[in-house]
């Protein structure tokens, strides 16, 4: 698998723990270098530390995705250190369940600015070196949620079918640059996402669901993995997976 990872220069968002931390160690045990941005400076830099000790080549800049300026300046960073992009991985995001009735309307933008707008801003910086080198992949991340709506994830639904709709249109939009794109749909996965609900009662009904039915986040790391790896000329454009257990 590792054939087409080795070498590859990836730029993940959210590398700071959950999915984005465990792709960071997997593609990096498989070769990549990789260029880890979130906004826990302390946690993207020990773990480039560590990643570098063993030999690998890693580089921690701090990013808020929700300013375009600092998604530019990580990808800008990654072509400045290895001379180009080969993938970007558009993973930051943050789900802060509720009932539309209880008017969270803080946690509607975060989910807006962060799940919606930073992959836009993932996108933008990456497309202009991309479409120079005339190759590249970009990774989306939506979510289950993103094909399936229920009761108390209708704004964070919403920015993941987003999270769809736009990766299709990439899709469409790329092709005369030669420029893959995948948008992964993970089902329940062990991160720290539910830290981001701020009703303590969904917060603890989320826990509970993920303690019965999660998957290792090394899950997701195996299907990034899936579609990096793959020749050039094969673009795998949609990933859907869940926890075997996982029945919606
Ligand atoms: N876990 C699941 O079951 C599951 C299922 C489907 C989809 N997903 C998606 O997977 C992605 C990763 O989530 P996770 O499960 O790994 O949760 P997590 O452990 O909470 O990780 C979320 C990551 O996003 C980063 N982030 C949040 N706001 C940010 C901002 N403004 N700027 C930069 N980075 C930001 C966090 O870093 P900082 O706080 O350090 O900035 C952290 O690294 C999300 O898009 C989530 O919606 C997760």
């Amino acid at each position: 698998m590792s054939d087409n990872i080795e070498g590859k220069i990836v730029v993940i968002t959210g590398a700071s723990s959950g999915l984005g931390e465990a792709t960071a160690r997997f593609l990096s045990g498989e070769g990549a270098a990789v260029v880890l941005g979130a906004r826990r400076e302390q946690r993207i830099q020990s773990l480039a530390r560590e990643l570098s000790a063993h030999g690998r080549k890693a580089l921690a800049v701090t990013t808020d995705v929700t300013q375009y300026e600092q998604v530019k300046r990580l990808v800008d960073a990654a072509v400045a250190s290895y001379g180009r992009i080969d993938v970007m991985l558009n993973n930051a995001g943050l789900m802060p369940h509720s009932p539309l009735e209880r008017l969270k309307i803080d946690d509607w933008n975060r989910m807006i600015d962060v799940n919606l707008k930073g992959v836009l801003y993932g996108i933008a910086a990456a497309l202009p070196h991309m479409k120079a080198q005339r190759r590249g992949h970009i990774i989306n991340v939506s979510s289950v949620a993103g094909h399936k709506v229920r009761p108390g994830s209708a704004v964070y639904a919403a920015t993941k079918s987003a999270v769809l709709v736009l990766s299709e249109g990439l899709r469409q939009e790329v092709k005369p640059y030669n420029i893959r794109t995948t948008v992964i749909s993970p089902g329940a996965l062990a991160t720290e996402l539910a830290n981001s609900i701020t009703e303590p009662d969904v917060a603890e009904s989320i826990r509970a669901f993920v303690r019965e039915t999660a998957l290792p986040a090394d899950s997701f790391a195996r299907a990034v993995a899936f579609a990096i790896s793959q020749p050039e000329e094969m673009d795998v454009n949609e990933i859907l997976f869940r926890p075997t257990r996982q029945e919606l």
